[in-house]
Parts: C-alpha cells; sequence; structure tokens
C-alpha cells in the first residue's frame, strides 16, 4: 500500500484558475510551501531558487504587467483583445502567483541550477497540494520579457508563474503512457 508521500505525488494535479476559490491562501501556508521549496536538493549547495510573491494589490499590478507585455510583444496581426485580457486574468483569478527565478551564479553548469529549481519547484507543488490547496506552473512566453519588472539581476532568469489558490476541482487521473515504456532494466 502507498505511503502518504507516495499518495501525495501520484494525487498531486495542475489545478486552474477556473476551479480557483476566493478563499485566501495565508501567508503561514505560504511560507510553508516556500520551506518546502527550500528544502530541494542543490548541488554545491548553491540553492539557485529564487521567488517573488504576488498577493491582493501585488496581483493587480503583475496581472497588469502581462497584458501589457503582451500587447507590445505581440504581432498586430496575431493579437487578439482576449487574450491580452485573459493573460492579465491569470493573475488577478488567482489568489498567490509566484514568480520562479533561477539564480546562475556561474559555479555550476546552467542546467544544473535550473535542474535544482525545478526539484524546489516540484516540492512546492506537493506542499501546496497536502495542504489542500492547488496550483500549476504557467511557463507563457511572456515570462521572457518580465525580468524587468520582477527586478531581476543579470545572471537571473524567470522560469515561469506558480499561479495558487484553494480549489474546487475534482479529483483526476494523471494522464501518462506506463512507466514501462521510459525504463530498460539491466541485470
Ligand atoms: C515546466 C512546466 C511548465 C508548464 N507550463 C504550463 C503552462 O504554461 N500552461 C499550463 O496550462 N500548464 C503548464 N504546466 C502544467 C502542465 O500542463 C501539467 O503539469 C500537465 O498537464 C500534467 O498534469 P498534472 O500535473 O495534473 O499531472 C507546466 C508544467 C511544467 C512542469
Amino acid at each position: 500500500m502507498a505511503n502518504e508521500v507516495i499518495k501525495a505525488i501520484q494525487t498531486r494535479r495542475a489545478v486552474f484558475q477556473a476551479s480557483f476559490t476566493q478563499e485566501e491562501v495565508s501567508k503561514e501556508d505560504i511560507l510553508t510551501i516556500l520551506e518546502a521549496a527550500n528544502a530541494a536538493p542543490t548541488h554545491k549547495r548553491t540553492q539557485p531558487w529564487r521567488f517573488v510573491i504576488y498577493r491582493q494589490e501585488g496581483l493587480q499590478r503583475l496581472g497588469a504587467e502581462l497584458s501589457r507585455i503582451y500587447k507590445t510583444v505581440t504581432p498586430a496581426e496575431k493579437y487578439l483583445e482576449k487574450t491580452e485580457l485573459s493573460m492579465g486574468e491569470k493573475a488577478t483569478l488567482s489568489n498567490v502567483a509566484i514568480a520562479l527565478v533561477v539564480n546562475y551564479t556561474g559555479e555550476l553548469p546552467e542546467w544544473e541550477e535550473l535542474a535544482a529549481t525545478s526539484c524546489a519547484i516540484e516540492n512546492m507543488w506537493l506542499a501546496a497540494h497536502s495542504l489542500g490547496l492547488g496550483g500549476y506552473w504557467a511557463s507563457p512566453g511572456l515570462i521572457n520579457h518580465l525580468g524587468g519588472f520582477l527586478n531581476l539581476e543579470e545572471n537571473q532568469k524567470c522560469i515561469g508563474l506558480f499561479y495558487l489558490g484553494h480549489h474546487q476541482s475534482e479529483v483526476r487521473e494523471p494522464v501518462r503512457t506506463p512507466i514501462a515504456d521510459k525504463i530498460r532494466w539491466e541485470e
């Protein structure tokens, strides 16, 4: 029988804005989630993950910036007003948005810093799930233009936004092909 950790890993799902409720996510829960992220493995202990947490008015500012970037960078023939609106709503319909940032130290190959930050994000996702919260890692192309807004340093890169909230989503089976197709035993 699966233990609690295995069960949490197997039942974690991406939960989207359509399922989020208005209920406030407490600062205490956010800190628990961020402490879980901070417990991720890290080569040479560079701890390359950085997070910027948007709540309340901060979400309005983030949403406005995402809409502004969409409008600025999208070629006129591809621009859709509804996409401009929905970019902003991704933030304003969430209770919390966490900008996911890698801090490249130069001490390690960049892929190792990215890998460690990804481990931190999975920890975060599992911790949120264990607290009854839902969310997902969003990686729209617009994040490549968020550096100024996030006040990032030269060696830092935003790799996504983690949208978070209390939710009412149905339990979903994971969509995966069998692990047997992805492994090879050498015995
Ligand atoms: C690196 C990464 C980037 C992702 N970017 C997006 C995204 O931009 N938009 C989105 O809807 N989901 C995104 N997701 C979430 C995936 O869509 C989701 O994890 C996948 O559908 C599997 O569903 P599950 O997590 O519920 O098993 C991303 C996930 C990862 C790991």
